[in-house]
């Protein structure tokens, strides 16, 4: 019994720790200057549509761990072109925001999207 129950154990801890496969954000209160101003960006221009620091679905897919997971939601690489592309560009129902964002918020976004 107690072997079954080993056995059991393990499998729970194995499940578990297959769902955070992925490092968690950096705390917000360590986040560096332009990732901090990336943030705002964020909560300004993103998170009417996004969420960021959890998971599920909002208007579009959530952003957590985007730069840490294999691959972006449309399976495109998590690459800083793609995302910036995605951003400026738009994509399907995401409008294109590249009129609305300066180089220095897109630098300053980009930065805080890595922490995440
Ligand atoms: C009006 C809602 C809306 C806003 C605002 C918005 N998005 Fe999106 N976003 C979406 C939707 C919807 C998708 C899914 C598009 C698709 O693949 O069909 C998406 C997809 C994405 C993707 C995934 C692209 C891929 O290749 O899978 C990224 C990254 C992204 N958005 C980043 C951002 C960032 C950063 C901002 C802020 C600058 C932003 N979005 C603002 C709606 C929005």
């Amino acid at each position: 019994m107690k072997f079954f129950s080993s056995i059991l154990l393990a499998a729970v801890s194995l499940v578990f720790s297959g769902c955070r496969s992925t490092p968690p954000p950096t705390p917000l209160s360590e986040l560096n200057s332009h990732q901090t101003r990336g943030h705002s960006v964020f909560q300004t221009r993103c998170a009417a549509c996004h969420y960021d620091r959890q998971s599920g679905p909002l208007h579009g897919p959530s952003l957590l761990s985007l730069y840490k997971k294999p691959a972006l939601p449309s399976g495109a690489a998590a690459t800083d072109e793609r995302v910036t592309a995605t951003i400026t560009q738009g994509r399907n129902l995401m409008p294109a925001m590249g009129g609305q964002l300066d180089d220095a918020d897109l630098n300053d976004l980009i930065s805080y999207l890595h922490t995440l």
